[in-house]
């Protein structure tokens, strides 16, 4: 299976903090955004994943995060010139991606809950149709809204709906099966001129190939594309490494963890952090788990 991280656009939300670097390198408490979903792709088992990032943050994505050797893993990169949407990943990935089955995730995206590993093997492991998740938001017009009906099936999908018909946002993660790189070239632009992943799920639901996992309550979904989201979910981050020591999206430990790489190498990779609270922890998980 492919993963897929689009980390493209220009940030303008969040200028001037995006005018001399790229939104998805900013930081989320500990450690730069792209950490977050890079996290869930490796949490998902998917080892060959291609960034995609704008010509001008390419340089310093691809100077952060390199082959991915390091970290046990194959990343390979590709320029989004000017943003078209998120479909348009599939139109410049296709050739990563093959007939085989993969997995987006949008760069500023952040998932933390227990349970999750399951959920995801869960969704890897259908081998026909499309996977979302859902996630219940105070702000639904911000997202694509799902609507369901008793069983909790997707029954209805629209994108930033001016009056939402629920409260169920439609996350940026998304597991296709191998038809997806020709379902994203038959798209044309929406009104607001990009291509919409909200057309390519539609289109799987109008096929009845589409599963919604719920997450649930007890789950926390963030985005950092505001001002104020991007400070939230630094904050989460914070409360959970100053109440339980646990530093989420921690790559190093994730990679160990999977058994990406051994505990000896964890340890390199602590040690090359210095003396930052962050490759203290590296290194401590290293030696715990070996
Ligand atoms: C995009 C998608 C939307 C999805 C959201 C999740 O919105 O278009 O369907 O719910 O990501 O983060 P955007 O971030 O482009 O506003």
């Amino acid at each position: 299976m492919k993963g897929i991280i689009l980390a493209g656009g220009t940030g303008s939300r969040l200028m001037p903090i995006t005018a001399g670097t790229t939104k998805q390198l900013l930081p989320i408490y500990d450690k730069p955004m792209i950490y977050y979903p890079l996290s869930v792709l490796m949490l998902a088992g998917i080892r060959d994943i291609l960034v995609i990032a704008a010509p001008e943050s390419m340089p310093a994505v691809q100077g952060l995060l390199g082959d991915g050797s390091r970290i046990g893993i194959n990343l390979s990169y590709a320029e989004q010139p000017e943003p078209r949407g998120i479909p348009d990943a599939y139109v410049i990935g296709a050739r990563h991606v093959g007939a085989e089955r993969s997995a987006l995730v949008l760069g500023d995206n952040l998932f933390h809950g227990a349970g999750f590993q399951d959920l995801l093997r869960e969704a890897r492991e259908k081998d026909n149709g499309c996977t979302l998740f859902g996630y219940p938001v105070a702000d639904p017009e911000r997202y694509a809204v799902g609507e369901t009906d008793r069983e909790g099936n997707l029954t209805g999908i629209e994108e930033k709906p001016a009056r939402p018909r629920s409260h169920n946002a439609i996350t940026g993660l998304y597991f296709y099966d191998g038809d997806v790189v020709e379902m994203a070239r038959s798209l044309r632009p929406s009104a607001r001129g990009e291509l919409e992943i909200t057309d390519i799920n539609r289109m799987y639901l109008e096929q009845r190939r589409v599963s919604l996992v719920q997450l649930g309550r007890g789950f926390t979904w963030l985005d950092a594309g505001t001002f104020r989201s991007l400070l939230d979910a630094s904050q989460y981050v914070q409360v959970l490494v100053d109440r339980q020591g646990v530093r989420v999206a921690c790559i190093e430990e994730i990679a160990l963890r999977m058994g990406f790489i051994s505990g000896a190498d964890c340890h390199e990779l602590g040690l090359a952090m210095g003396n930052s609270d962050y490759g203290r922890y590296v290194r401590e998980v290293a030696l715990a788990l070996s």
